[in-house]
């Protein structure tokens, strides 16, 4: 399954190339191609860089291409971490008519990786999309994006247009699936795997506590694949260059590169980064960031991720799958790095991503509904200085009774980031409840809440 067109180094190969690389840097995997400013790459363009797809014509050839996934060892971009092969074999041995679903929601407001690689590099997408689709038999999928995103819509609109051009020309390609864009609603759980299915069959963002995986039933009872475009563009990759290649990137626990995408006070907020492999903290603050200093704390994984401090940070090395500061596994989540700015509290910060966060609740279940309004309060209260160590610990409490309640896991992220806050951020709460708050405050600019805008760095 491997083709000739892109040489991919050899494996084994001590990796004399930096880790990290940026859209058109040669050393790229999922960025390599044209530069940024060219905007999406056509098919030819596509097809002359890295050769055809490899699409499977038998049975035995689409196990083929579920055993390639497991040997690659490919885990899902979209946040959890979940191996694509365990995916695709419920799916498939679910029976039925699957549906795949290319989940490029990207509901994060600070994330852009989805987005850039829709935006760019359509035909990555789609190619994992067509081949997932032969692996567990499925004859629809779908194409999930936020429709104010027009760069997106519009480049993934074209790339189909294009392919079924060029499949007019051959037979070869008659099974493929059929393939829509579908608008995804706006709101922060709207990609989540159940709120996606929900969203297929009434057009509503509502997450719902499921029997069984949507893998195994979901849209209409049917089994659907829902999977983050960063996760199927490596797909496109790992079918041309083979497993070995794809795990000779990343770490022996999430193996192949991964996208990140710089936030808060980065130089360049919203730039997209790809790391070949863990980066120590500290090259990532100081190169992509472009920070002198180390920040008080970064955000890792999104708004339902967690705050490292930043000293802890910089000696961390940054990559899926890696150790963070006390042992506890770094959860990359979307991907989000993002260093507090110097100008802002980080608890001020906080209470502002809380507030949202409690807004973009579903309003379903009642830990959810109640508890995140009430935790943003509290914090509000403590931040305000309407201080009292009693109204911590209700805080505590109100954090604890919340987590693990709701249908889906937005609460627990919400939770994630508060309770982190409280550990990275003890100078400030300890001046916060003495009375003496620290007058620095949580700017907008920084931290974007709902669809930042369009244009891409
Ligand atoms: C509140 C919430 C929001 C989510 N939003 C997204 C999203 O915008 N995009 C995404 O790909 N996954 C999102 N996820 C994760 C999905 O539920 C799902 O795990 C993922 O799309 C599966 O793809 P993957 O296996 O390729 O990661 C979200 C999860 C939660 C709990
Ligand atoms: S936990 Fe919150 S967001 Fe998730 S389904 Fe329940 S109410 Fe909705």
């Amino acid at each position: 399954m491997t083709s000739a067109a892109l040489s991919p180094p050899a494996v084994g190969e001590p990796a004399t190339e930096p880790p990290v690389a940026l859209v058109g840097e040669p050393h790229a995997r999922l960025l390599a191609g044209p530069p940024r400013h060219l905007g999406a790459e056509g098919f030819e363009s596509h097809l002359e860089r890295i050769g055809p797809l490899p699409l499977p014509e038998d049975r035995e050839a689409r196990r083929g291409v579920r055993d390639l996934l497991a040997a690659a060892g490919l885990r899902g971009r979209g946040g959890g971490e979940f191996p694509l092969h365990r995916k695709l074999e419920a799916a498939h041995g679910a029976g039925g008519r699957p549906i795949v679903v290319a989940n490029g929601s990207e509901g994060e407001p600070a994330s852009r990786k989805d987005r850039t690689l829709l935006e760019l590099r359509p035909h990555l997408v789609l190619d994992g999309v067509e081949l997932v689709a032969a692996a567990v038999g499925a004859p629809r999928a779908v194409v999930l994006i936020e429709p104010g995103r027009a760069s997106a819509w519009r480049a993934v609109s074209r790339a189909l247009a294009e392919r079924d051009a060029a499949r007019r020309h051959r037979r070869r390609d008659l099974a493929a699936p059929e393939v829509q864009v579908v608008a995804a609603p706006s709101r922060y759980v709207a990609g989540e795997s159940s709120a996606v299915v929900e969203v297929l069959e009434s057009g509503l963002a509502l997450p719902r506590r499921r029997r069984v995986p949507v893998a195994v039933e979901g849209v209409l009872g049917r089994p659907t694949v829902v999977s983050n475009v960063e996760t199927l563009a490596h797909v496109a990759l790992v079918a041309r260059f083979g497993a070995p290649w794809f795990s000779s990137a990343g770490s022996d626990e999430v193996p192949g590169s991964t996208l990140v995408t710089l936030g808060g006070g980065a130089a360049r907020p919203g730039l997209v980064a790809e790391l070949l492999r863990p980066v120590p903290g500290h090259r990532l603050l100081s190169g992509l960031a472009g920070l002198a200093e180390a920040p008080a704390a970064v955000l890792v994984g999104g708004y339902g991720g967690r705050w490292i401090g930043g000293e802890a940070f910089s000696r961390t090395l940054v990559g899926r799958g890696m150790p963070g500061p006390g042992g506890r596994l770094l959860s990359l989540g979307c991907g989000l790095v993002a260093p507090l700015p110097a100008e802002a509290c980080g608890l001020a910060t906080t209470h502002r991503l809380l507030e949202w966060l409690a807004g973009e609740s579903a309003g379903q279940c009642g830990p959810c509904a109640f508890g995140l309004p009430e935790l943003a309060r509290r914090l509000g209260d403590v931040v305000a200085g309407r201080r009292s160590l009693g109204r911590l610990r209700r805080l505590s409490a109100t954090a604890v009774s919340i987590k693990g309640r709701g249908a889906c896991g937005h609460p627990d992220g919400a939770v994630a980031l508060l309770e982190s806050a409280l550990e990275v951020f003890d100078e400030d709460l300890r001046r916060h409840l003495a009375g003496r708050p620290c007058g620095r405050g949580a700017d907008a600019g920084w931290f974007p809440l709902g669809s930042p805008p369009e244009e891409i760095p």
